[in-house]
């Protein structure tokens, strides 16, 4: 069964957006994350004039709550902008899985609202259980 939106925490994501740091792509992203303890962090993109040194909204989010000392999280929202698909990139799944292959995560979309749980988005994930 296909997870059901979290319009809530959407709306937290959707109000960081407005200080995403995009000058070059003036793609505005807003990320919210619930911690176990209920606790929302937000995280916004951030780019840099060396392209590659951006940092996506959902990772600037998991920095900023490890920093606060936060590392159970149960659900992420993303928002682009408006009638956009905000759904995570690789990497952002990558760097998500690391805590919660249940992470159930709401994303904006052209048609609207969806949702996922994050095994959903990263099937055979690499995990610290491939390390030695
Ligand atoms: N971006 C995010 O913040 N999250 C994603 O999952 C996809 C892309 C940002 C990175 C860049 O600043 C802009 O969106 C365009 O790619």
């Amino acid at each position: 069964m296909r997870a059901t939106p979290r319009a809530d925490l959407l709306a937290h994501a959707r109000s960081v957006r407005e200080r995403a740091y995009a000058p070059y792509s003036a793609f505005h992203v807003g990320a919210a994350l619930e911690t176990s303890d209920g606790t929302i962090i937000e995280g916004c993109n951030v780019e840099n004039a060396s392209y590659g040194l951006t940092v996506c909204a959902e990772r600037s989010a998991v920095v900023r709550a490890i920093a606060q000392g936060h590392r159970e999280f149960l659900a992420i929202a993303v928002a682009g902008p408006d009638g956009s698909s905000a759904a995570p990139c690789g990497a952002c799944r990558q760097f998500l899985i690391e805590f919660n292959p249940s992470l159930h995560v709401t994303y904006t979309t052209p048609g609207g609202i969806a949702a996922a749980t994050l095994d959903e988005l990263l099937p055979h994930a690499f995990s610290n259980t491939h390390l030695p």
